[in-house]
């Protein structure tokens, strides 16, 4: 087989090879693409070669750090991935690693595959410069990765501001709306010239200078490529108080826009106004929903802005790898909002 940086060790149960994916070795993806879906049980969901090569190739950061399992007729066993990424805290941009996707096909669990390709494509990020990486597992793969070293620095929140409280009562009392899940809308013609204004926004992405919290970087071109590998319905509203990055969808009958990061000059909460105006008067939304970790700038305005919380909240967890990045294993060193936890 023709896997770039091949250890050639055997898994404790079976004839696995162990390896770091190549970009140049696209001959797996259908492969991937297979066991993916067995994993997760989810073919609805089936990745396209496209999105594959997209994601884990042809990212804007270079490929991602992927560590694949291959049993000896061909079945990809497991892949543990870490897409790479910039972080900024103040002035200062250090390299890091965003867990893209992690699974074990469902005939090789439990016999350690997750834990020896983790350990892999750890050691591959680090090669390759990354200082700290981060990771949002579901409970499935939390417990491995705790047994990894991997630190829980707290959970990632959701909020919900009713924004027509007459239509969500009577929608709310017919059909159970708020505990339903938001399905997002497809890619329209506005989100489409919405992205494609993008290019010229390079000053608008570059704020929360005065942020003491580790935040993703973000270009025009890779704002582009993170919101384009899953076509939604986006928009993008700029204002004298900065960027916000909407995404249009519903739950259960009622029209909802979830901000998914804020570009602010400022705290953020002239930008919150200001999504809150656009959501009602411009899509016309019922709800508006925030997801964000805890000392995300943002979060301490959502209650005052009238933000309740919702029971869901995701997991957050990092894995420092150099002495400079140890003090970043806490909640307080984080702003995380839906466009990082999105990308998972
Ligand atoms: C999560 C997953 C990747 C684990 O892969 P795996 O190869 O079976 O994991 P390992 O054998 O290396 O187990 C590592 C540790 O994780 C924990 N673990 C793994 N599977 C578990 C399960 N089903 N229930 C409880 N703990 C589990 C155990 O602590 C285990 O250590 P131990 O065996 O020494 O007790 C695999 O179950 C999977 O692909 N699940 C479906 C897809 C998914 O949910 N991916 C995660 C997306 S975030």
């Amino acid at each position: 087989m023709d896997i770039a940086d091949f250890s050639n060790s055997r898994a404790a149960a079976t004839d696995l090879q162990f390896g770091i994916w190549s970009p140049a070795e696209t001959g797996f993806i259908p492969k991937i693409i297979e066991a993916t879906a067995l994993a997760f049980n989810s073919d609805h969901a089936r990745w396209s070669e496209e999105y594959v090569r997209a994601k884990f190739i042809d990212g804007p950061w270079g490929p991602a750090s992927t560590a694949i399992a291959i049993a000896d007729d061909g079945t990809v066993a497991g892949f543990v991935s870490f897409g790479n990424c910039s972080l900024q805290v103040g002035d200062e941009q250090l390299k890091g690693g965003l867990s893209y996707h992690t699974f074990v096909h469902p005939a090789f669990q439990r016999r350690g595959i997750f834990s020896k390709l983790a350990r892999l494509a750890v050691a591959h990020a680090r090669g390759n410069g990354a200082s700290i990486l981060f990771n949002f597992p579901n409970p499935s793969s939390y417990p491995g990765f705790q047994k990894l070293g991997w630190t829980d620095i707290g959970t990632i929140c959701s909020w919900i501001k009713p924004l027509d409280l007459p239509r969500i009562l009577r929608v709310a009392s017919a059909s159970g709306a708020a505990a339903s899940a938001f399905v997002p809308a497809r890619a329209s013609e506005e989100s489409r010239d919405h992205l494609s204004r993008l290019a010229s926004m390079e000053d608008a992405l570059d704020p929360w200078r005065s942020n003491r919290r580790l935040k993703t970087v973000h270009t025009p071109q890779s704002l582009r490529w993170r919101l384009e590998l899953h076509p939604y319905d986006y928009r993008l509203h700029a204002s004298d108080g900065g960027l916000v990055v909407l995404r249009v969808g519903e739950r259960r009958g009622l029209c909802e826009v979830q901000v998914l990061e804020l570009f602010s000059a400022g705290n953020g909460r002239r930008l919150l106004c200001d999504a809150i105006d656009y959501a009602r008067e411009e899509v016309g939304a019922q709800l508006l929903s925030m997801t964000a970790s805890l000392f995300h700038p943002a979060s301490v305005h959502l209650p005052l802005l009238g933000f309740v919380p919702m029971p869901n909240s995701v997991r957050f967890m990092a894995l420092p790898l150099v002495p400079s990045t140890r003090s970043y294993a806490t909640p307080k060193r984080w702003s995380i909002s839906a466009l990082d936890f999105h990308m998972y």
